[in-house]
């Protein structure tokens, strides 16, 4: 009896180790509840199907990600600082850029330098700049500015690019200093690398043949990964690799849906460590939130749906710094 019970304690720790071993998936980011006038910050443990909220926040003090303009919230992490950064609009449709503590979720600073729209917002975590997607008072007219983190000024415009309709898709990659963006040219995704070293400019435009719903960059691997849906199979959405050369999707690496049921959203998230993309995926009847998440080396996929939350997701974010 000892000795089974020796083998038994023996088994439970190395289980208990090797369990130890694997990292927990864990996206934090910004959340709604039933309360209309706050923003919750904290993690979702995907795992457990937890949410670990640390801080609300007013929405007059930080906007409401409720009324952007886009699809998708500006939120993007700076890992030096431990700091996100977003932008939404106020009540009066001012555009506020927020400055949160990514642990506690405290608000450090606000800041409503910007008079337009922030599309998108990109850290670069090597050179600890910020740079912001933002629109003009001309239609089809966007900026590429570097914005000043210490008062929310443009400090830098990168490029201007025109005759283009933008999108909420945008990435970034710290070691080629370019940011990516997704806009629209004659009713046509055009894919556009925006130079943030040196003077900036619109290094390339490319043309691609499918929808994209969102894009993620690895810049361990220089690749871009994008979900869409499969145009012949419609009730597929997938995940693939980018060819700017080829214009489309190069090769396919997973399947987020094959049901009609559960739509792909554009909300998505990169864990560069581990190599899972994490999409956000929503439940048609009875409406439900999820996460379909794929390793993009394996492509092993795997799905949760969050029946039993009240949160509902505005922007995730991985809390890493892959050098
Ligand atoms: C919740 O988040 C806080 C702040 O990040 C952390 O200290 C705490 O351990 C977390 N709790 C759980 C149960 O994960
Ligand atoms: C609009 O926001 C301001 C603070 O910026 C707040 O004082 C005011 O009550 C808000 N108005 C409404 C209608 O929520
Ligand atoms: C963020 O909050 C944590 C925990 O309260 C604190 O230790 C840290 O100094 C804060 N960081 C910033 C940049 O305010
Ligand atoms: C802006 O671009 C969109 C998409 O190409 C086009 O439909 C629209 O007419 C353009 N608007 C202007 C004012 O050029
Ligand atoms: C963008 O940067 C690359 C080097 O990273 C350079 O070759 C290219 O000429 C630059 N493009 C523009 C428009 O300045
Ligand atoms: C679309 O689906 C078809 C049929 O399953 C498949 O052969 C093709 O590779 C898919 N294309 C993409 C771009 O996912
Ligand atoms: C991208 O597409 C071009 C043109 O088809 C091809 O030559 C190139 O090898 C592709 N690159 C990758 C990384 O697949």
């Amino acid at each position: 009896m000892k000795i089974y019970l020796l083998f038994f304690i023996i088994f439970v720790v190395i289980s208990n180790c090797l369990a130890e071993q694997d990292s927990p998936r864990i996206l934090h980011g910004l959340f709604s509840d039933s309360d209309q006038t706050h923003v919750c910050y904290g993690s979702l443990n995907i795992d457990t199907s937890q949410f670990n909220i640390t801080n609300s926040l007013n929405i007059n003090d930080v906007g409401n990600p409720k009324n952007i303009k886009y699809p998708l919230l500006p939120l993007t992490y700076d890992p030096n600082n431990d700091v996100i950064y977003m932008a939404a609009p106020n009540n009066e449709s001012k555009t506020i850029l927020s400055v949160i503590n990514a642990t506690s979720g405290n608000l450090i600073s606000t800041f409503k330098s910007i008079s337009n729209t922030i599309i998108s917002l990109q850290f670069d975590i090597f050179q600890k700049q910020l740079f912001a997607h933002i629109e003009t008072v001309n239609e089809n007219v966007t900026l590429l500015a570097e914005i000043d983190t210490n008062n929310g000024n443009i400090k830098e415009v990168l490029g201007t690019i025109q005759d283009s309709k933008p999108t909420h898709m945008s990435s970034y990659c710290p070691i080629c200093r370019k940011y990516f963006l997704m806009m629209i040219e004659d009713q046509q995704f055009v894919y556009v690398g925006v130079n943030t070293s040196n003077q900036g400019g619109v290094d390339w435009k490319a043309k691609i043949n499918y929808s994209p719903i969102s894009m993620k960059f690895d810049y361990k691997t220089f690749t871009m990964y994008t979900t869409y849906i499969n145009v012949t199979e419609r009730v597929v959405s997938s995940i693939g690799i980018l060819n700017r050369t080829l214009g489309g999707i190069s090769k396919v690496v997973g399947i987020l849906s094959e049901d009609p049921e559960l739509i792909v959203t554009s909300l998505s998230a990169f864990d560069i460590g581990e190599k899972i993309f994490y999409a956000s995926i929503q439940l048609s009847w009875p409406h439900y939130e999820g996460i379909s998440y794929v390793d993009v080396d394996t492509s092993q996929a795997d799905r949760i749906l969050l029946t039993k939350t009240q949160y509902n997701s505005y922007g995730w974010f991985v809390k890493q710094f892959v050098h």
